[in-house]
């Protein structure tokens, strides 16, 4: 295979390689399945170092456009352009209403309905957050070399940051989303829930006017209620958060802060463009606002997203947080921030008196998935699976919902996002689905105040329970339209 090099470009030439084979994989000039050529022929035939070529494969890997078989070589992945018959052209666009309040509190009854529903059986579960359980098999093999490992660190309390191996891995990942940290900036926190709850904390005081997208995730509106901030919803378009009402209310509210889920948000699955990012970033400099990126879901995504907007931050404005809870396991409790600059210290403070430090096995035990390639492995299996199943419901959504209804097409993730007609009883059809098994969660949760009438619908489900219960919703619909 020959590549075509600029050795004097000031694009490195692992990215030159990268870019060049993602263009090919994206076009379907590489179909899926299809070998990549070996990392010492490549090297050779277009006489660049082998580790050149390892640093540009791990960055497709970690892309999800290629996997690797272990004693075989690299393979292209399934990738979106598989999904033929399908319109992923999305109808989404709601109309533009800032929403303004005092923060919204139904978090904890979501998410309480949502732990109990999952322990009930044959219950269908569209308004879960989290991905379908499969790794149990290889849970056993890396939870025992990671107690082996570290089993003198339970014998003692750890700094409040976290574990310098765990911390250097997840530089090295975010070293491939394109965010150049240093382990130093990096605070291990439990989950990403905590992440938030310090940042806020920390970031805001009483009556602080604080940035959301709407609708947003609502366990941050909760956050932001308990704290007493003044929070103003600027709508989402099919783009991303408004631009132009962002730069209204910064210039009229002086906000302290912008909190943003910038890649496969939640709840819509909506990703920003790199542009979309650096305006953002922008008008948080000229406003002097602070951002909170929350970039949760990332490690789902089904095609190359953009460096995150922390990449973009020269003047340390952005904190940025992340979390193993959506690709690996809720329950191990492990997230992170990034923190650079005047901040860090005061946050690591911060987390010391919260709860002194996140758990060394559930530290131990992450640290050894990444280290031992079966995270990134496990990623991409996730990815195929969760890719099959986005397009089965949206295959499903065209067959089974009116054309009054306007869907979100995410580019990976967990869910996407319905706009129903305003005057559709949203809870009616919620409680009447549950009859059939069929869990829907209204979207009312994901406002401030009174939205649109919308659901959040996980797509990672069973391909029978995404057509069967697709058909019970689009039927209920139907009937009170
Ligand atoms: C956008 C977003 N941020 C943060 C969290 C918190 O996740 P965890 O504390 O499990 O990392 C969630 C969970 O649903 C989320 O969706």
């Amino acid at each position: 295979m020959n590549i075509p090099l600029d050795r004097h470009s000031s694009t490195p030439i692992y990215l030159q390689i990268r870019n060049h084979l993602s263009r090919l994989i994206q076009f379907g000039k590489m179909p899926s399945g299809q070998k990549l050529p070996s990392i010492r022929a490549l090297s050779t035939s277009i006489q660049v170092n082998k580790l050149t070529v390892i640093e540009a494969y791990s960055l497709l890997e970690a892309d999800g456009l290629i996997h690797a078989r272990q004693g075989s070589g690299y393979f292209v992945n399934r990738t979106i352009t598989a999904a033929s018959g399908l319109t992923l052209h999305s109808t989404f666009a709601p109309s533009q209403e800032v929403i303004i309040s005092q923060g919204e509190g139904s978090f904890f009854e979501q998410y309480t309905a949502s732990i109990q529903a999952r322990r009930q059986r044959n219950i269908i579960e569209f308004s879960s957050g989290f991905p379908s359980i499969s790794i149990s098999e290889n849970l056993q093999r890396v939870t025992k070399r990671a107690l082996a490992k570290t089993k003198d660190t339970f014998f003692r309390e750890d700094f409040p940051q976290g574990q310098l191996l765990l911390r250097q891995l997840i530089a090295q990942m975010l070293i491939q989303q394109g965010l150049e940290v240093s382990t130093e900036d990096i605070i291990i926190t439990t989950g990403s829930q905590q992440a938030l709850s310090l940042a806020m904390q920390y970031y805001l005081r009483k009556d602080d006017w604080v940035i959301v997208e709407t609708p947003t995730y609502h366990g941050a509106l909760g956050i932001l209620k308990n704290l007493q901030a003044k929070v103003i919803g600027i709508p989402m378009t099919v783009e991303g958060m408004n631009l132009d009402l962002l730069e209204q209310y910064l210039k009229t509210h002086r906000p302290k802060l912008i909190y943003t889920i910038s890649t496969l948000h939640n709840p819509t699955g909506i990703t920003t463009s790199q542009a979309h990012r650096q305006a953002l970033i922008k008008l948080a400099q000229q406003y002097e606002c602070l951002i909170l990126e929350d970039n949760a879901y990332e490690g789902l995504k089904f095609q190359p997203v953009p460096p995150p907007i922390k990449a973009f931050d020269r003047q340390n404005l952005v904190t940025y947080i992340s979390t193993f809870s959506k690709t690996l396991m809720p329950g191990l409790r492990v997230g992170y921030m990034v923190v650079t600059g005047e901040h860090h210290q005061p946050l690591v403070k911060e987390k010391l008196l919260n709860d002194l430090h996140v758990s060394t096995l559930s530290q131990a035990i992450v640290s050894e998935f990444l280290a031992s390639g079966y995270y990134r492995r496990h990623l991409n299996h996730l990815r195929i699976n969760n890719l099959q199943s986005r397009n089965l419901m949206l295959q499903a959504l065209e067959s089974y919902f009116p054309d009054a209804i306007a869907w979100t097409i995410p580019k990976g993730g967990l869910f996407l996002w319905t706009h129903l007609p305003n005057h559709l009883p949203i809870q009616e059809i919620c409680s009447q689905a549950l009859s059939h098994n069929v869990l829907i969660a209204s979207g009312a949760a994901f406002f401030l105040g009174l939205g649109y009438p919308a659901m959040r619908l996980n797509f990672c489900q069973r391909p029978e329970d995404i057509e069967y219960g697709i058909k019970i919703i689009g039927g209920l619909i139907k009937k009170y339209l």
